[in-house]
């Protein structure tokens, strides 16, 4: 039977092989554009209005947005972490006794199969956590993200992306597809793990399609880019 990259059960096993080396890799390999594309979507998610706020983190990884969204918005009183890898939660719980553990919640759990509870949420914000998913499972996330949301909720989502038009595309792809991969086999020598990552990476193109998913789902979504479009965001507001 022909290997689905985009069955959750594969995602998870991916993750959980990479997580030791998560964070060195993907700041080093990005060359720091990571986290800085992780502060404007925090940046994007753009909470105002008084009171405190709870939320969403979606395929929270090792909790790297979680620095920025609670120095950026100090009203966030919860933010509930949803990782489908064990591996990759390990290292975030680590990381929580280092940090204020009263804020975080971490949840072990596919996304799409989790009953998270309707209009449960002030914000959803999901960093680099698009990928991996197909447009069947992109169409069910954007669905889950209305109905988890509040009316007035906002979200912003972040991807790495394909940035067509760019005149540095093309070194930009070979650095994702060629350059990465050869530094994992040749200095980490790892499973080709990180390769995968490149790979969902070039085949997910842009948070477009997304975008479109979350106005079908009554949302106001807006597309927008960063540095060329190397990543892509979606963001916006549920209407009251
Ligand atoms: C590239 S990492 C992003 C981690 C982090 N948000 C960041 O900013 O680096 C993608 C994460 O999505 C998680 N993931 C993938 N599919 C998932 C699913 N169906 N449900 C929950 N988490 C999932 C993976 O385990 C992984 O930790």
């Amino acid at each position: 039977m022909a290997l689905d990259i985009y069955d959750p059960a594969f995602v998870k096993t991916v993750f959980d092989r990479c997580s030791d080396r998560y964070i060195t890799f993907s700041y080093v390999c990005s060359m720091g554009f990571t986290e800085r594309w992780r502060k404007q979507c925090v940046a994007a998610l753009a909470l105002s209005g008084d009171g405190p706020k709870t939320g969403y983190d979606l395929m929270a990884g090792t909790g790297e947005v979680w620095p920025h969204l609670l120095a950026s918005f100090p009203e966030v009183e919860r933010i509930f972490a949803v990782d489908i890898s064990s591996g990759m939660h390990r290292r975030a719980m680590e990381r929580l006794h280092s940090m204020r553990a009263d804020r975080v919640s971490f949840v072990e759990d596919d996304v799409l199969a989790s009953d998270l509870p309707e209009s449960s949420a002030d914000f959803v914000i999901s960093t680099f956590g698009l990928k991996t998913f197909n447009l069947g499972q992109q169409r069910e996330l954007a669905r889950l993200t209305a109905r988890v949301l509040k009316p007035g909720g906002r979200f912003a989502y972040i991807e790495a992306s394909d940035p067509k038009g760019w005149f540095l595309r093309w070194p930009y792809l070979l650095h994702l597809k060629v350059v990465l991969p050869l530094i994992e086999r040749l200095v980490l020598r790892g499973a080709q793990d990180f390769a995968m990552i490149g790979t969902y990476a070039s085949n997910f193109r842009d948070s477009g399609a997304f975008t479109a998913m979350l106005r079908d789902e009554g949302l106001d979504a807006e597309f927008r880019k960063a540095f060329f479009g190397c990543a892509t965001l979606a963001c916006g507001t549920k209407p009251t």
